[in-house]
């Protein structure tokens, strides 16, 4: 089941169709979470997702990506609005619609993790984990920048 949604001049879509894994890697490449990653693992991440494109007239300008088994667990990542298209609503819209979508209702946990957009992400419900010290993680920064990586 496809969603599409409609705001003046942007659309919001989870077509896989719609997404351009070229705009999204040139976004990703420059993130200060992804810097350096190859068009090809984009392409494979997106493919294993459920990917909320963000559309205006001259594209796609923005994702929200949700790894998720959409019954118990959702991941959210790769949260962008490209920097023209920001301070209008969208990055907000792009959540609200994440978050209503049919496909991730009654999931057990959602998880994200920011540097700094908390604001956009405590309006709808998220919060600093109830039991830190209960969260494991394994984690690679600057994986992409390292000459050896695939
Ligand atoms: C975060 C981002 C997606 C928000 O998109 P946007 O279209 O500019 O957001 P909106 O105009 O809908 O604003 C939504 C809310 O988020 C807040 N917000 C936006 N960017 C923020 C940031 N970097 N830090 C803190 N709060 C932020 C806004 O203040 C706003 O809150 P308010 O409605 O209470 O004023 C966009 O700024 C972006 O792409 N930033 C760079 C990438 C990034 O940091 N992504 C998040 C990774 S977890």
């Amino acid at each position: 089941m496809v969603e599409h949604y409609r705001r003046g001049p942007y659309s919001i879509s989870t077509d896989p169709a719609l997404l351009d894994p070229a705009a999204v890697h040139r976004y990703l490449t420059t993130s200060y979470w992804a810097q350096g990653i190859p068009l090809e693992l984009v392409e494979r991440s997106l493919r294993g997702s459920l990917c909320f494109g963000l559309y205006g007239s001259e594209g796609q300008v923005g994702l929200a990506r949700v790894i998720t088994d959409e019954t118990t667990f959702a991941y959210l990542c790769d949260v962008y609005v490209l920097p023209e298209h920001q301070g209008r609503g969208l990055g907000r819209w792009l959540m609200e619609c994440v978050m209503g979508s049919p496909r991730l209702q009654g999931l057990r946990r959602w998880m994200l993790v920011t540097r700094d957009a908390h604001g956009l992400y405590q309006h709808l419900g998220f919060g600093p984990p109830a039991n830190p010290a209960g969260i494991m993680e394994i984690v690679q920064p600057g994986l992409y920048l390292r000459r050896d990586s695939a």
